[in-house]
């Protein structure tokens, strides 16, 4: 046997999903219209015209859905909690059809061991918020503080790990800006930087709703999809060029949460779109986390130029997932945890999410061989393993998905999930990669 790449001791091993993507019930219970909900009704917005109506109707199958994630022998599980089903409109009147619902979940998954980390908003915003102003404006941070203090006080008895906000750019920017996300608004950059300095004021009206009222073992974090970059060769002049990258490419989310200022160079260079800040906003944005989650997926390479760093393209034969903008880069595990580490002292990382989605899972005979997610998701983790021998404080991991889900504008033709899922059936098989992946966690190491 080889020497085997063993993890540290209490290393969190994980699976991800997200309640719009799975939950489906999307008008069950007194649930509000989400964002997404209407966005996925605008013709052309979604593959297929498909919708988040039904999914894997996970709002049912729950109960089944965590009996089989103990069976592969799964231990944490990192959910969202859609926004309007606990407010319907945002704020003012409460569901307590949807406390009801969350309640239940977390504890049959308590029943099943394993350990909820709750992501309190994973792009489902209310559309009566975004018919008020949405991510524009400061509404959507009121009601988000309403919201926030709601489900900690509601579920921080049993939930101890909590995630602020997912990927802040895909509701923002992708949202606001391009227009192919939820809710396909076109504004101008002004409202665009606008919309991200909002997100970034919810992340700390969250922070503090867990540390007023999580109890004292809470702990609270966001989970960002920080560009990574990685350096064309190890060297000390492609290390350095990738750093100056890196610094200048968060500089609207990890640059304020982890320094309490946005950059000078990034005020700069927006001029008159520059956020607007009002007093204590940068106090609040940047309340000291627990921990940086991060969706790591590529990376791009860069080497060093003269005048500073170069982006490298990929040409069309770098192998890449179905979706193609899943590029096969295994060292964005290793550089994407290394640098906030170096660049922003982060101490304490999760990987919540990483993994890859194709178009042609399909099973035979009742197995699924998904060998390319496999052979992925293990050089990944390869990489992550190097980054941990090299002293970067990465302390868990958590693969994306746990099953085959709505993958936002495209439908349900990518498949991200280690179980497939047939939905005309709602049938769950676990694939090749689950089982693999359930030999992981049990080991601690890479088998
Ligand atoms: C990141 C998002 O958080 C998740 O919702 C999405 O499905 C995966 N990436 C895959 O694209």
């Amino acid at each position: 046997m080889s020497k085997a790449l063993t993890f540290p001791k209490k290393f969190v091993w994980g699976v991800a999903a997200a309640a719009p993507q799975i939950e489906g019930a999307a008008f069950v219970d007194g649930k509000g219209e989400s964002v997404w909900d209407r966005f996925a009704r605008v013709p052309g917005a979604v593959d297929n015209g498909e919708t988040l109506d039904v999914a894997c109707d996970h709002y049912h199958l729950y109960k089944q859905d965590f009996k089989l994630m103990r069976k592969l022998g799964i231990k944490n599980y990192r959910l969202s909690i859609a926004w309007p089903r606990i407010y319907p409109d945002g704020d003012g009147a409460l569901n307590q059809k949807g406390l009801d619902f969350y309640n239940r979940l977390i504890d049959s998954m308590l029943d099943q061991e394993i350990t909820p980390w709750v992501t309190m908003f994973h792009w489902d915003l209310p559309q009566a918020l975004e018919d008020r102003g949405g991510w524009r404006s400061r509404v959507t941070v009121d009601a988000f503080r309403g919201y926030s203090q709601t489900i900690v006080k509601a579920f921080g008895d049993r939930v101890k790990d909590w995630i602020t906000l997912n990927e802040i750019i895909c509701f923002t920017a992708l949202g606001y800006g391009q227009g192919d996300k939820a809710p396909g608004a076109k504004e101008s950059q002004q409202v665009i930087n606008q919309t991200y300095h909002n997100a970034l004021l919810c992340h700390g009206v969250g922070m503090q709703a867990v540390r007023e009222y999580g109890g004292r073992r809470a702990r609270a974090g966001i989970t960002d999809n920080s560009p990574v970059f990685i350096p064309v060769s190890e060297t000390e002049a492609d290390i350095e060029a990738t750093k100056r990258c890196y610094a200048d490419h968060n500089a609207r989310i990890l640059a304020p949460i982890y320094t309490g200022a946005y950059p000078a160079s990034y005020l700069r260079s927006e001029g008159k779109d520059r956020p607007i800040v009002a007093k204590g906003d940068m106090e609040l944005i940047s309340v000291p986390t627990d921990f940086l989650g991060l969706n790591i997926y590529c990376g791009t390479f860069v080497r060093a130029k003269r005048s500073g760093y170069e982006k490298l393209p990929f040409s069309e034969s770098y192998p890449s997932a179905s979706c193609t903008w899943l590029k096969h880069t295994p060292q964005a595990t290793y550089w994407g945890t290394r640098l906030p580490h170096e660049v922003y002292g982060v101490k304490d990382i999760y990987i919540t999410e990483n993994g890859c989605g194709y178009y042609d899972d399909k099973v035979e005979n009742g197995e699924v061989f998904d060998l390319h997610r496999r052979d992925l998701v293990r050089n990944y983790l390869v990489e992550l393993h190097r980054a941990i021998q090299d002293g970067v404080p990465v302390r868990g991991y958590f693969l994306w998905s746990f099953m085959d889900n709505f993958e936002w504008q495209d439908g349900y033709k990518t498949r991200f999930g280690i179980t497939h899922v047939d939905y005309k059936t709602q049938k769950r098989t676990p694939k090749l990669s689950a089982h693999w992946y359930s030999k992981v966690i049990t080991g601690n190491r890479i088998v």
